[in-house]
């Protein structure tokens, strides 16, 4: 085919550039995400609910009261983009006051994000923040003509230490309104509560929780934006000196250039042929976490997928792994305490390795106290930090090419604190491999990248005597995506793809408060054609099969769901070994487990 070569350049890049449909992004972006025309038929017909598949939040065995619930924001998100994060003022709800005067405690807290929108919309990613401290990280649903609805819970309970005290709860959700994306969205936040007749055991829950965040006023959210591969974002925290143990909470979420990190070929490629405006640094990508010039942990993220990415129409109305709740990374840094308690103020920055533009990153440092004592002492032991692994092989001609990326990471800390508690070690330590091959074919029209990311981490505590807690996680997040862009005519393309993901999760913990062990096995499998005109769906099919398996010492869900073209076609769940019936499930999450014949009024 002879093409002009301003025509053979923007063909070219349809072909590699815009097999992904970007979504997500801060800002408005030449990948951005098409929203969805389909769906214009019939405007009276009742909303779609989406949900993200995730077990029922259920309140702990000898909880009572509740829920407690309490209304902390009401708003709607139209022209938002660049403009001040909606904030409310926050009060403990008056329960959570009475609760403790009896001597009881908080068991469980969710946080519910319930919100509603129609129209046409790019995905949207959004955080809330109570007082700086970050409490849930998500990304909008994608709404219809006929309008959609969709809630997200979070487990709240590790901040009772920020929901016990006033503050400020801020919302930011970078939205914009005209003529083509039409939708607001409109939304409830609402805190839930259920109490303890006892008081909390001495370790359960942190006594401070400092935020790792940009302070307001800001016309952004408070997260850092991480926006190359020198850009180290970092701010000065000092802690109490009688703190005995620090566990950062990291949250994580990439866009625009860096949307689809995992897809990115190397330079190289780029350069030879002259694709200037395709993202690349190759498909590797760790957040490493610093305190003052130690690293002192890494996190190689879980792949989420917006709920614009790849193909829209995969994710209505199931909706990528993640995509609604993001996860978080936990990194205990206690092993870094004897330096730390100084009273002076420490850097606590994040650097991504290989950034394009944008990572949002930010933190919770979770920070126990000693209550009988004005001052903890503690010193580091042992550290070592190898450097990274990296290896990038590299073979293409031309547009087609093969890029085999694999890596690998170990970080591993001792240290030991004194306070009126005792004198405990503490090792943590992260081990990481990463695979990554991601092969174009067909002139480049067709990409295939299959990764793996397998993660360990442990805590070891111990004190002269005993082992305190012993605490280790395997996680593995296999990922497949496959991509074929066809028909290219001007600004129209088809494109059909096959995504699959997943998490698997092991947990297992010992300690004094007895043994915990948890297995998860989460996988999503979708596959969609569409046809796209001016960034425009303008039709196409999506499909999506998810199977959700925890088995743990708390309970166990199983699920095996599977949508077409916005309709649930199948839909079987089990909870029957928990040890609360559905019935008295809990309502915030009444989206997630509520039984098919339900669903199937979509
Ligand atoms: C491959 O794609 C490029 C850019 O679209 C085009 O110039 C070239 O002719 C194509 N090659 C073949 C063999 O189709
Ligand atoms: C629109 O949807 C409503 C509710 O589902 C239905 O009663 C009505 O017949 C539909 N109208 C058309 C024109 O399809
Ligand atoms: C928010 O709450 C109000 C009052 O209960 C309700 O009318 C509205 O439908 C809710 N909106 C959403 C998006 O949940
Ligand atoms: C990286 O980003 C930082 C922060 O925006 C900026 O100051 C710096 O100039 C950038 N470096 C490069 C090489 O672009
Ligand atoms: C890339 O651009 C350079 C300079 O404009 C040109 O010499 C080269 O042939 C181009 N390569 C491809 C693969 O188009
Ligand atoms: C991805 O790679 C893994 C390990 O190399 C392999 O087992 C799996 O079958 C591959 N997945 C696909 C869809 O090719
Ligand atoms: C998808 O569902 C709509 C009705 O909701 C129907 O009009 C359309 O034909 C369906 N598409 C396919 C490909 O089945």
């Amino acid at each position: 085919m002879a093409l002009p070569t301003a025509w053979s350049h923007l063909v070219l890049l349809l072909a590699v550039l815009l097999q992904l449909v970007a979504s997500a992004a801060s800002v408005p972006h030449r990948h951005r995400l098409p929203a969805h025309r389909l769906a214009s038929l019939n405007a009276s017909a009742p909303p779609t609910t989406y949900f993200e598949v995730d077990r029922p939040i259920r309140p702990p065995q000898g909880s009572f009261e509740g829920p407690c619930s309490a209304l902390l924001l009401s708003s709607s998100f139209g022209a938002t983009y660049g403009k001040p994060p909606v904030t409310a003022a926050y009060a403990p709800p008056a329960c959570l006051a009475a609760a403790r005067a009896r001597g009881g405690s908080l068991a469980l807290a969710v946080l519910e994000w319930s919100a509603d929108c129609r129209g046409r919309q790019f995905d949207r990613i959004f955080g809330v923040w109570i007082s700086g401290a970050e409490l849930l990280r998500s990304c909008t649903a994608e709404p219809r003509a006929t309008g959609i609805v969709w809630s997200v819970s979070r487990d709240v309970t590790r901040y009772a230490a920020l929901l016990a005290e006033p503050g400020e709860i801020a919302v930011y959700l970078g939205n914009l309104v005209d003529s083509t994306y039409t939708g607001i969205y409109n939304v409830n936040l609402t805190l839930h509560l259920y109490f303890h007749a006892a008081p909390p055991p001495l370790t359960q829950q942190a006594d401070l929780i400092v935020p790792v965040s940009r302070s307001l006023p800001l016309n952004d959210g408070q997260w850092f934006a991480v926006q190359n591969a020198t850009d180290l974002e970092s701010k000065k925290i000092s802690i109490p000196s009688n703190t005995y143990r620090a566990v950062l909470e990291v949250f994580v979420s990439f866009h625009s250039n860096d949307e689809f990190w995992y897809t990115n070929p190397p330079n190289e490629y780029i350069e030879a042929n002259n694709l200037s405006s395709v993202p690349g640094n190759g498909a590797f990508r760790e957040v490493v976490v610093k305190v003052d010039q130690d690293i002192v942990g890494a996190v190689w993220p879980f792949t989420v997928i917006y709920t614009g990415g790849v193909n829209p129409l995969l994710w209505r109305p199931i909706t990528g792994i993640g995509s609604f709740n993001l996860p978080t990374y936990d990194i205990d840094i206690t092993p870094f305490l004897g330096k730390l308690l100084d009273g002076k103020e420490h850097d606590f920055g994040f650097s991504v390795t290989n950034a394009l533009d944008v990572w949002y990153i930010d933190a919770n440092l979770h920070l126990w106290l000693d209550h009988k004592s004005e001052k903890t002492i503690g010193s580091l032991i042992s550290y070592d930090v190898p450097a990274l692994v990296l290896n990038v092989d590299s073979g293409f001609s031309g547009l087609d090419g093969k890029f085999v990326t694999s890596a690998s990471r170990h970080i591993s800390a001792t240290g030991w604190v004194k306070s009126s508690y005792g004198e405990v070690t503490t090792t943590f330590y992260q081990t990481f491999t990463y695979d990554n091959s991601n092969m174009y074919t067909k002139n480049g029209t067709v990409q295939a990248v299959n990764q793996t990311i397998d993660a360990k981490s442990g805590v070891f505590v111990k004190d002269t005597s005993a082992v305190l807690l012993s605490e280790e996680v395997h996680e593995v997040f296999p990922l497949y995506v496959y991509t074929g862009t066809s028909d290219q005519v001007g600004d129209e393309y088809s494109l059909v793809s096959l995504v699959k993901l997943g998490i698997n999760e092991k947990r297992i913990s010992g300690g004094k408060h007895g043994f915990l062990y948890s297995n998860l096995r989460n996988a999503q499998s979708a596959r969609g054609t569409m046809k796209v005109k001016k960034n425009l769906v303008v039709s196409g099919l999506g499909q999506t099969h998810q199977v959700y398996k925890y088995v743990g010492t708390d309970g166990c869900y199983f699920r095996d769901v599977s949508s077409k073209n916005y309709t649930i076609i199948s839909d079987n769940f089990d909870d029957s070994c928990s040890k609360r019936s559905p019935s008295s499930g809990v309502k915030f999450s009444s989206n997630k487990d509520q039984p098919a014949r339900k669903l199937l009024k979509l």
